[in-house]
């Protein structure tokens, strides 16, 4: 087993490591060691496919504000946001904006010269800030290249952490399989931020890359880290079909149109004011009425769609704004979508819950550890993100967490002292239990059931009897993968350990999505239940907080902070 030392380790480089590494390595001025560790080539994180905005408030003198920033997100979320979270982040995000510009992202401009925004669903006003429908993909490259002027930050590409090592409530180290050598590593180091993504490759139709499987959630919770809010999950409104690839919701900020089987605008009926451009619950949750009402498309494996009409913006439009999504449409539905609509539907899209954290990222659990971006509960989204406040969120908790560690890594005089017979027994149980394991069950077949059952019994609407065959299911899913090994000896890239350690996640985090979910007796942002139609603030505003047992989650629940805005009713 290899031993690495670091100071401080960043475990995940998309858009909130990248931050936190650059932060961590400005904050320092060259004092720490830092690592920056990835399942992919660093470049290649999930965030390069964030494609509309990014959501800050930049224009008061033409209406908008701070405050009005805060009122939509908190709305948006169906008042479960923590609304002190929520203040902070809308604060920081101007900065970060001007950053990025400093940083080099090509920013989409108005004539005048002046960065761009475009309205986004669920915001009053047009906030997010964009370049073309690339954002994300730009915003990774600005952070990547400033990280280039460090000369303290070293990158591992292609390592995947399987455990974190905890003891005494303190943060130890890590355990990585390193997959272009098949070799095993132990991380030693003082301080760690988590910036992994979220979990929703658990389903089967989504906008995810393949690779975002939720494992940095899932080693956390082993280690005995709760997960906060895992029953509320977003289903983003257009999904391409057949494949779920995102189409933006800027498509419909900058004017499309969402079609049934009539022709008509249904949205006029679910959210007469904002229509296509309300919250993403509400309009996920109207296009599966249309195709329940039988007002949908007929397509493939059942994937009934509607459309998505662009075809009114003209081509000059569609060129300038979402060039992307033209040559994806193009690409993998053979439809342009100049001359012909769309054909999308919900698809799963971003996990709201994530490890619990404190307004500064850190887990209040465990020393020595912080966590950013999608894999986080802040809570700043609550139970229904608002669009384009994620890559935002990233860059606001990449930027703070990268500053806490970092000085609480140089506080530290010592590194640790490694927990090597954890580290053993992981490397035993990764490296020779799983290869010598008897192969008598295929999990990529288990790998699918798990992506039915979600896609079917917890996705836009749920039920208890549906989330009770979900969970038993799950179980018995759990049970069969116990007789799982892998086919493939071979220890350079082995994609079958990747997917084999990837399953063992997601069967983890399904389980704590589901259970927490039937637990949940009411209606609530992304979480609506057909048996408990409405929220029910008396019982239910509440955090809930899952805790790791070797026979499933133990819930608990915590309370939201409710600083400045009581919870009304959401009209859009
Ligand atoms: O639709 C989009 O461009 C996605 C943005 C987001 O999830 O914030």
């Amino acid at each position: 087993m290899e031993i690495r030392n670091h100071d401080l380790i960043i475990l995940g480089s998309g858009l909130a490591g990248l931050r936190a590494a650059v932060e961590a390595a400005n904050v320092s001025k060259g004092e720490l060691d830092i690592a920056i560790i990835s399942k992919t080539q660093l470049t290649r994180p999930h965030s390069v496919c964030a494609e509309g905005g990014t959501g800050c408030c930049l224009r008061p003198e033409e209406g908008d504000s701070l405050e009005l920033h805060a009122w939509d997100t908190v709305k948006g979320s169906d008042f479960l946001a923590d609304q002190d979270a929520v203040q902070i982040f809308v604060e920081a995000m101007p900065k970060e904006i001007y950053l990025q510009d400093q940083m080099g992202c090509p920013w989409s401009r108005r004539e005048d010269g002046r960065i761009n925004q475009r309205p986004f669903g669920g915001h009053s006003f047009p906030r997010a800030v964009f370049a073309a429908d690339k954002t994300g993909f730009f915003e990774v490259h600005a952070l990547y290249d400033t990280m280039q002027k460090y000369n303290n930050i070293t990158r591992y590409d292609d390592v995947m952490a399987t455990s974190l090592l905890v003891e005494d409530k303190q943060f130890r180290g890590l355990t990585c399989v390193d997959l272009a050598r098949g070799t095993f590593i132990t991380f030693n180091a003082k301080a760690l931020i988590l910036a992994t993504g979220g979990a929703c490759r658990i389903y089967g139709f989504t906008t995810y890359s393949y690779t975002v499987t939720g494992d940095g959630m899932a080693i956390a919770y082993r280690a005995g880290l709760p997960l906060k809010d895992m029953e509320f999950v977003q289903f983003h409104p257009t999904g391409l079909i057949p494949s779920g690839v995102l189409i933006t919701e800027a498509a419909r900020g900058e004017g499309g149109y969402l079609r049934n089987n009539k022709g008509e605008r249904f949205m006029d009926k679910y959210a007469p004011k904002m229509k296509e451009t309300a919250p993403r619950d509400i309009v996920s949750r109207s296009e599966m009425l249309e195709i329940e009402a039988g007002r949908g498309f007929k397509g493939p494996n059942g994937l009934d769609y509607i459309h998505l009409d662009l075809t009114h913006l003209g081509a000059e439009k569609i060129n300038e704004r979402l060039p992307l999504i033209r040559e994806v449409s193009i690409k993998f539905a053979d439809v342009d979508p100049i001359d012909k609509p769309i054909p999308i539907r919900p698809a799963a899209h971003y996990s709201m819950g994530g490890v619990h954290v404190d307004n500064d990222g850190a887990c209040p659990d465990v020393q020595g550890i912080w966590a950013a971006g999608e894999v986080a509960c802040v809570s700043i989204h609550g139970a229904n993100r608002l669009g384009s406040n994620s890559t935002a969120e990233c860059l606001v908790w990449g930027g703070i967490t990268g500053n806490r560690a970092a000085k609480y890594a140089m506080k530290q005089k010592k590194l640790p002292e490694p927990l090597l017979e954890k580290a053993y027994y992981e490397e035993h149980r990764v490296m020779d239990a799983i290869f010598r394991r008897k192969n008598t069950e295929n999990f990529y077949e288990i790998r699918s059931k798990l992506r039915e059952v979600l896609d079917t019994h917890v996705g836009v609407f749920r039920t208890q009897e549906g989330l009770e065959k979900a969970l038993s299911t799950i179980k018995e899913l759990q049970k069969r993968f116990e007789y799982c090994g892998i086919k493939d000896k071979n220890r350079i890239y082995n994609t079958d350990l990747v997917s084999y350690l990837e399953m063992e996640n997601m069967l983890q985090l399904a389980e704590v999505m589901t259970k927490g979910a039937l637990d949940r007796k009411e209606s609530r942002g992304g979480h609506a239940r057909r048996d408990y139609p409405n929220r029910d603030d008396e019982n239910w505003l509440k955090h809930t907080l899952a805790y790791y047992t070797p026979t499933g989650p133990r819930m608990e629940y915590s309370p939201v902070n409710i600083s400045i805005w009581k919870p009304v009713e959401r009209k859009y």
